[in-house]
């Protein structure tokens, strides 16, 4: 975070790009973020306005029962109903809303209007099937379009998605579909990653084999060309393209109240079991709406390229539900950013002329590494701006994409939100605010972001707090009110939303994000609970404790160091390791896989057994120990760093 805190070069937009801007120049951007602060619910009523609603709600804002908000109470709506009818209604039905390419180079367009026959007809599918208003679905497919038709299909109806990212294990799968209930679960046969077939199908069957709720899976076929041992059982597995070849084009969108779950997503917290987070109908419709049109300044003639997966939350509200509202054309792509090699994001941005490109600071580290010559000769000047989500943005990397993506010429979209928050909250307006390398900037229009301690003291650098409710903000913990308010509305009594994050206000009052203030890592843009790695490895008969921590990782931004300690008299060797590691692939998935795992005979604890996590942290960022005089056993940390230095 050093080089973060020194940094102070200012970036303006262009004059060409500020004066074509949706909100130009600082002045524009004060006096429309004054407006929506001082008559909040003003500025939300306006913007709901721009949406279609069956019925306008009867308020805004309703606060009486903090911190469980209701936004636009009274209204009815529909999601899908906004982002596909509206526009084959206003005329933009044969716009393309998809170019799909998959990871061989397969392609598919589809325009809005086939976008809206192809989740009717989905939609009625799940009818025919049985689902209704409310019932939990599952879905867990790889980056095709019936991904993103199966997410509408489910908001047309008011069936509530969970999509599970697919990389996701077994374990993972029957975790997320017990603690909701779905009946069921849309999958595929297989999907596409560096040349090779995850087998997805089979891995759901593993997950929901003990799931009783679970009557019916749906079953994309992807693997046309590299057929997928795929079995199917009897009464509960359907192909996909079957039930749709024989149900009616055409279902209304039901009228949904303005709290209605829309969908769960689940993320890690500092607990081992993750949490289901709970978005509602129309607060979410309009900030997505909102964010999606003044972050990237979207116009009519955009292609828009956002790199993330549906499965997390930036796909949700930046591929599907934002960007769909706003009915622009955008890019959406299967695989691996090197396969078939290390130059396939700069050849799709040259073939579909991206305007608008969105992607991960590990991702900008990874293209880095890889070197220049994998952009040198592309055609990027179709790019007008660029974004950049899931991390902070270390100034090197922000500079690189910059100069060598941007031309200098593209303003960068530092967004600094969570699935939480349901789209963005800290982020440079591009045509208004000077962008700095690594700096989310400041708010969006009617959030209100505080730098605290602990005791709710307004300081320079300390704990980012929201001060005031906005309509993207989750609604709840699915099954769990009472971890919803401990975990974000205790820290300062009820009064401000916690994010866990730690922040810095510079001089000219823009904000720096710190990363986690809590045991929560976010390794390569993913969110891992250290605790969730921790209560895997103790299933392990030889194992006794663990304590996972994260450190600084080149390209992963962060990567998780694993402390092991084995029951006595038992081996812990190279074998174990292995074990350990297959695990967690099957526990989590093998994107949680640790970077090292280190055994030792004890870990350093006080005197009150409680683990030091500091010091774990300053033994795998290879620093001088911090204060060890509250140690029970000073011995133990020696061994640690020891072998830490050793391996
Ligand atoms: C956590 C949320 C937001 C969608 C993807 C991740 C970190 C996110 C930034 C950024 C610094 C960032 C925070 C946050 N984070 N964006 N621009 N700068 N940090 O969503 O999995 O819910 O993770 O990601 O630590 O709390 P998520």
């Amino acid at each position: 975070m050093e080089s973060v805190s020194h940094e102070n070069r200012l970036f303006a937009p262009t004059s060409e790009f500020a004066q074509k801007a949706a909100v130009s120049g600082m002045d524009a951007y004060r006096a429309m973020y004054e407006k929506s602060i001082q008559d909040p619910e003003g500025f939300w009523a306006e913007a709901a306005e721009e949406l279609h609603w069956f019925k306008k709600w009867d308020t805004v804002l309703d606060d009486s029962n903090a911190p469980f908000f209701k936004w636009y109470d009274g209204s009815r709506t529909n999601l899908s109903y906004n982002c596909l009818d509206r526009h084959v209604a206003e005329g933009r039905g044969d716009k393309v809303a998809i170019h799909w390419e998959g990871e061989p180079g397969d392609t598919r367009d589809l325009t809005y209007s086939q976008m809206l026959l192809e989740v009717s007809r989905f939609a009625n599918v799940l009818k025919a099937r049985g689902v209704s208003k409310g019932d939990r679905i599952a879905i867990y497919l790889p980056m095709v379009p019936e991904l993103a038709i199966a997410v509408l299909a489910c908001a047309r109806i008011g069936a509530v998605h969970s999509v599970i990212f697919a990389g996701f294990s077994a374990d993972s799968i029957r975790d997320r579909v017990l603690d909701s209930e779905t009946c069921m679960v849309i999958t595929a046969d297989g999907g596409y990653r560096r040349g090779k077939m995850l087998e997805l199908k089979k891995i759901v069957d593993e997950g929901v084999e003990t799931c009783a709720c679970v009557k019916d899976v749906i079953v994309v076929k992807r693997g046309e060309d590299h057929p997928v041992d795929c079995s199917m059982v009897a009464g509960r597995d359907s192909w996909y393209h079957d039930l749709v070849a024989d149900v009616s084009d055409e279902c209304p969108a039901e009228e949904m109240e303005a709290e209605d779950l829309l969908f769960l997503l689940y993320t890690s917290g500092t607990t081992g079991k993750p949490k289901g987070i709970m978005h509602t109908t129309a607060g979410y419709q309009v900030f997505s709406y909102l964010t999606s049109k003044y972050v990237f300044d979207l116009k009519q003639e955009d292609v828009y390229w956002c790199t993330a997966d549906v499965g997390w939350i930036t796909g949700h509200t930046y591929i599907v539900y934002g960007i769909m509202q706003n009915g622009v054309t955008q890019v959406m792509y299967e695989g691996a950013p090197n396969h078939p090699d290390e130059g396939r994001f700069w050849e799709i941005v040259e073939k579909y002329k991206v305007s608008i490109f969105y992607t991960a600071p590990t991702a900008i580290r990874a293209f880095m590494k890889w070197g220049d010559q994998w952009v040198d000769g592309r055609d990027l000047s179709s790019l007008r701006l660029l974004g950049t989500v899931g991390e902070p943005i270390n100034p090197e990397a922000w500079m690189w994409y910059h100069s060598k993506i941007g031309g200098e010429r593209c303003p960068i979209v530092d967004t600094w939100w969570q699935t939480e928050t349901g789209g963005h909250m800290l982020t440079p307006i591009p045509g208004a605010v000077p962008t700095k390398p690594g700096c989310a900037t400041l708010p969006f229009f009617g959030v209100e972001p505080a730098i605290l301690t602990d005791d709710a003291k307004e300081v320079d650098a300390g704990i980012l707090a929201i001060k005031k409710p906005w309509p993207g903000m989750l609604r709840g913990i699915y099954g769990d009110p009472q971890r919803f308010k401990d975990t974000y509305w205790c820290k300062w009594d009820g009064q401000y939303y916690f994010p866990g994050d730690g922040a810095r206000r510079d001089e000219d009052g823009y904000i720096w994000i710190l990363g986690r203030v809590d045991d929560v890592v976010n390794v390569s843009g993913h969110r891992i609970g250290t605790a969730e790695l921790e209560s895997v490895f103790v299933e392990h008969k030889d194992v006794a404790e663990s304590a996972v921590v994260g450190v600084p990782h080149e390209i992963k931004g962060q990567g998780l160091i694993a402390f092991v300690t084995v029951i006595d008299g038992r081996d812990h060797d190279d074998h174990l390791r292995k074990e350990l590691v297959t695990m967690i692939d099957k526990g989590i998935g093998k994107f949680a896989r640790p970077e090292r795992i280190l055994f030792s005979s004890d870990l350093p604890k006080t005197r009150s057994g409680k683990i030091m996590r500091r010091l774990l942290r300053d033994i795998a960022e290879g620093k001088e120990l911090g204060n060890t005089t509250t140690l029970a056993d000073p011995s133990v940390v020696e061994e640690l760093q020891q072998q830490y230095l050793n391996g």
